[in-house]
């Protein structure tokens, strides 16, 4: 599976939290029945290893990542459980390197010309954006295209239902990523998940 043709498909990647293992199976599989099957699922719980091992095994239809993976240690641990793609919140150099010698996709948080400079040395091209609504949003991502413009844009951090479609208008966004339909019950998050893919797909 190309895993960046995958992510086009849906143009959404959920950022995923899990609390506890008790979490995953039910939340992993309300979001395949919602028709999003794509989790980044983030280093900022103890069980996200094992989350994303159980996730990798047990739900071969989805597209699981890990975000929020901040130091080589991680990334490492991440793709030996079967990580698809790694996220970061910043550009770490010792992430892109091992990423980039296994060829898995790394999608680094850049929000400067000289991070954007950085990840294009190591010949990634698709960045995050986060925290984007922050950092000004398409208004800041226009102006950074102006100057790279083979870069595209998975921008994170402040977009929901609301803002989703606006942001998919614009040709340079990869996809978008957040955690606002991943909130709630097994119910409610697999019709936060439908929702998401119904704007993106009318958004295409
Ligand atoms: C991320 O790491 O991408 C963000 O925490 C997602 O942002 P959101 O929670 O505002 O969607």
């Amino acid at each position: 599976m190309n895993v960046n043709e995958f992510i086009s498909q849906y143009k959404v990647v959920p950022v995923v939290v899990f609390n506890s293992m008790d979490e995953v199976r039910p939340k992993l599989s309300a979001m395949v029945k919602g028709g999003l099957p794509i989790a980044e699922i983030t280093y900022r719980t103890a069980c996200a290893g094992e989350a994303i091992k159980t996730a990798v095994e047990e739900f071969p239809e989805m597209l699981v990542g890990a975000g929020t993976v901040i130091n080589k240690e991680q990334c490492e641990e991440a793709l030996s459980y079967g990580a698809k793609f790694i996220v970061s919140p910043g550009f770490s150099d010792e992430v892109a390197k091992v990423c980039v010698e296994r060829g898995v996709p790394y999608l680094g948080g850049c929000v400067t010309p000289t991070e954007v400079m950085k990840a294009l040395s190591y010949g990634l091209k698709i960045i995050k954006f986060f925290p984007c609504s922050n950092y000004g949003g398409l208004s800041t991502m226009k102006a950074l295209a102006a100057a790279f413009p083979a870069v595209k844009f998975l921008p994170t951090g402040g977009i929901s239902d609301e803002n989703l479609a606006e942001y998919l208008s614009w040709e340079k966004i990869f996809a978008v990523g957040g955690s606002w339909m991943m909130k709630g019950s097994p119910e409610e998050i697999a019709d936060k998940c439908k929702k998401a893919v119904e704007i993106a797909k009318s958004a295409k």
